[in-house]
């Protein structure tokens, strides 16, 4: 059981009772007297996300807190309170829905989560307890994801390269009885997968592919490809420092990919899924590649280097290439912190979504409204394919142009899709810049939630 949870409440367990803003002033009508002049005492004004304590009538201890809600689906406010209230345990009241106990035990959950692998913090676990097992069993499916791509991406490259994302993977894959290989270095030219090597060679630390397959035969293909960039430095068009501070996080679509399959794996989707991540450090050496290098992709198509800080594409692309080799996917999907261009489009919170099918993208775009995990469609257009079109070979990783960066990056990516397959492709920061309720500043499972319910709605059976 996830650590902020708890079976049984204690002698000292105080009840959360959730009160919806607008309901506020009827549920402070109904209060005695003293709780009454105790909130207004303690300039308590019942604002949406607002905890209080409520004492016991002698007033000796606390008896029962209370959580203002701005609505019936406030998922955030229940994360706010997991960081606001005082160490101890909580417990929810008996009448709750099971869907309200599972959205409170998610926001909970979301709203613990603590970076601490390298300063233990000071105050020890608030928890709640859920005594509904489905409602706790659901909520760990999802936050079990969330945290593993939000510890991943947290994680310095210090202590996340190649081989330790490689190592994350193969726990998974054995807590949950997949298959795992993995590829490393020059045997990626042995096997053909000339563009992931190419980015990672450079470092000291050899590039990867991690390959996990799970599930039956019989199964609809549900392919997932994420970006596994441990460091992005540039590579020879070496980032400013300013832009290159943040990027251990540049493997954010890997762990978000490995979240994701940690939920369709724990929820035993009727899925066959395989999910990839070329693992590589973008590093400078003398061996690293360089500007207007021309590469040929596992799929045969040259690829000219217009700048090696677009490396994201390349070894995406070979990984894109392979998953669709044995067998057409019923559905691939891809995440990537791929782009600035998206991040000056959208803003950090919300991942840029590129989907060659409509019908897809819909489902995905509702589905990530109503799981609050949102995400905004952003168009292939394919008049931008010329900027990608260099002279000299069939495509190029960085167009001249500084327009559309993001458009330009996910059309390099359409090129290496094969015609018939349903594909999405998620361009992320997979970071929070702030602490928001729910969402303690670093790393963040962006989109996962979301394409989760999509993936629930599209295969699960009954
Ligand atoms: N990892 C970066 C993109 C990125 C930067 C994502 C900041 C999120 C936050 C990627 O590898 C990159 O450097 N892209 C370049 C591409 C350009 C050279 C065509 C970019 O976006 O500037
Ligand atoms: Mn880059
Ligand atoms: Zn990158």
């Amino acid at each position: 059981m996830s650590a902020c949870f708890a079976e049984r409440a204690g002698a000292d367990t105080l009840t959360i009772l959730p009160v919806q803003a607008d309901a506020y002033d009827d549920w402070l009508a109904g209060r005695s007297d003293a709780e009454r002049a105790w909130l207004g005492a303690t300039g308590f004004e019942g604002k949406a996300g607002a905890t209080a304590l409520l004492p016991s009538p002698d007033g000796a201890r606390p008896k029962e807190a209370v959580l203002v809600l701005s609505g019936p689906d406030d998922l955030w406010s229940w994360g706010g309170a997991a960081a606001a209230l005082p160490t101890g345990s909580y417990v929810l009241p008996r009448e709750m829905a099971r869907d309200q106990r599972l959205q409170a035990a998610l926001g909970w959950g979301l709203g613990s989560w603590r970076f601490e692998r390298y300063k233990k913090g000071s105050d020890t676990a608030r928890k709640l307890v859920v005594g509904d097992r489905e409602a706790r069993r659901l909520a760990t499916i999802q936050l079990d994801g969330v945290l593993l791509a939000r510890d991943l991406i947290t994680t310095p490259a210090s202590d996340l390269g190649p081989a330790e994302l490689a190592e994350a993977a193969i726990a998974l894959a054995e807590k949950h009885g997949a298959k795992v290989k993995v590829i490393e270095g020059d045997k990626l030219l042995d096997k053909n997968f000339p563009m992931i090597h190419a980015v990672g060679r450079a470092s000291s630390r050899p590039p990867r592919l991690i390959v996990i397959d799970w599930g039956r035969e019989k199964d609809p293909y549900l392919a997932l490809v994420g970006k596994g960039v441990c460091f992005d430095t540039g590579g020879l068009d070496l980032k400013a420092s300013a832009y290159m501070k943040m990027m251990k996080k540049d493997m954010g679509g890997a762990a978000l990919s490995l979240g994701l399959a940690a939920m369709i794996m724990a929820a035993e989707l009727p899925v066959r899924l395989k999910l990839l991540i070329p693992a590589v450090e973008n590093s400078v050496s003398g061996n690293a590649f360089r500007p207007l290098d021309i590469l040929t992709s596992r799929k045969g198509l040259t690829v000219e280097v217009g700048n090696t800080d677009a490396e994201g594409r390349l070894v995406l692309a070979d990984a894109i290439t392979y998953a669709q080799e044995k067998a057409k996917p019923d559905l691939m999907i891809d995440f990537a912190t791929l782009t600035g261009a998206a991040r000056v489009a959208l803003g950090t919170d919300l991942p840029a979504l590129f989907c060659n099918a409509d019908a897809v993208a819909e489902g995905l775009v509702a589905a990530g409204r109503a799981a609050q995990d949102p995400s905004w469609r952003l168009p292939l257009h394919k008049p931008y394919r010329s900027m990608i079109e260099p002279k000299i070979a069939d495509l190029s990783n960085a167009p001249d142009a500084p327009y559309a960066g993001a458009i330009t990056a996910a059309l390099f990516l359409e090129a290496f899709v094969e015609d018939g397959v349903e594909w999405a492709h998620f361009d992320c920061m997979a970071w929070n810049l702030s602490t928001k309720p729910g969402r303690p500043e670093g790393g963040e499972g962006q989109a996962i939630r979301g394409v989760f319910h999509y993936l629930e709605s599209r295969y699960r059976r009954g």
